[in-house]
């Protein structure tokens, strides 16, 4: 859990308090990094995950020398979620490069199999339709 998150928190839970039909635990969707998405979007027949990586999005972070690795301005787009949330168990070590959630968003709430199966569903629980703008955001 990173800072602002707490923060993220106490708002939805207020939202949630006075909008009564929202649940309480309302969660914020947090960077899980591409590890997650390669355990299931690695198969043979469609093999997103591997794609990726030969894709030039993979290796943005390399793009970066010396202390640009460490400029928050640089991380914004060669890396992902620099802004986060991140979920506890990545470190931004672990969202170097454009990754899959830079364009369809974070994952920790869609990543579930029964999520993940139902395009509404998923959609609701923080998958984006990946628009123009979406590039837009780093192809300026
Ligand atoms: C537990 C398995 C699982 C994990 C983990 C997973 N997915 Fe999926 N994903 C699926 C299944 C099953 C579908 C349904 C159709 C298909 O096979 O493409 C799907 C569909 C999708 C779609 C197309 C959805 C649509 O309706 O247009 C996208 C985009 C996607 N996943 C991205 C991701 C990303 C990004 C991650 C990592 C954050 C991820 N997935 C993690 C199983 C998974
Ligand atoms: C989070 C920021 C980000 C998003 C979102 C993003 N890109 Fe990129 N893209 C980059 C960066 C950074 C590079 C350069 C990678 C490198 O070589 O270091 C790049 C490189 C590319 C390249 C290769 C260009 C070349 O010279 O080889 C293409 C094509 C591309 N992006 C298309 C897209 C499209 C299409 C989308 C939307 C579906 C998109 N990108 C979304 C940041 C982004
Ligand atoms: C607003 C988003 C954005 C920011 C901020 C940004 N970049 Fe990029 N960068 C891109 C995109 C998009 C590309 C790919 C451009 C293309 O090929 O069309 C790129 C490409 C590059 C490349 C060329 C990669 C290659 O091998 O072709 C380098 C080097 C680079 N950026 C360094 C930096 C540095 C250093 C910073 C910080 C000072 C930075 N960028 C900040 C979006 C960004
Ligand atoms: C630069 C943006 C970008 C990145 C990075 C990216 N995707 Fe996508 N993805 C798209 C776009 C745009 C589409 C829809 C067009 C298409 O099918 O190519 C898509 C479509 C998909 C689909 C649905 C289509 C199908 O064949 O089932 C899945 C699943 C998916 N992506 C998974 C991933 C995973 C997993 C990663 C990371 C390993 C990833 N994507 C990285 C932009 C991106």
């Amino acid at each position: 859990m990173r800072g602002g998150r707490f923060g993220a928190a106490l708002l939805s839970a207020a939202l949630g308090l006075c909008l009564m039909s929202q649940p309480l635990s309302a969660a914020v969707p947090e960077y899980v990094g591409h590890k997650y998405c390669r355990t299931c979007h690695s198969s043979p027949d469609n093999d997103r995950y591997h794609l990726w990586l030969q894709s030039a999005h993979a290796a943005a972070f390399e793009s970066l020398k010396g202390a640009e690795k460490v400029d928050p301005e640089c991380l914004a787009c060669h890396t992902t979620g620099s802004t986060g949330p991140l979920s506890d168990s990545v470190s931004e070590k672990d969202l170097r490069g454009v990754q899959c959630e830079a364009c369809h968003g974070p994952g920790s709430l869609y990543k579930k199999m029964s999520v993940m199966r139902d395009p509404k569903r998923a959609r609701d629980n923080g998958l984006w339709d990946v628009t123009r703008d979406v590039c837009l955001r780093c192809h300026r």
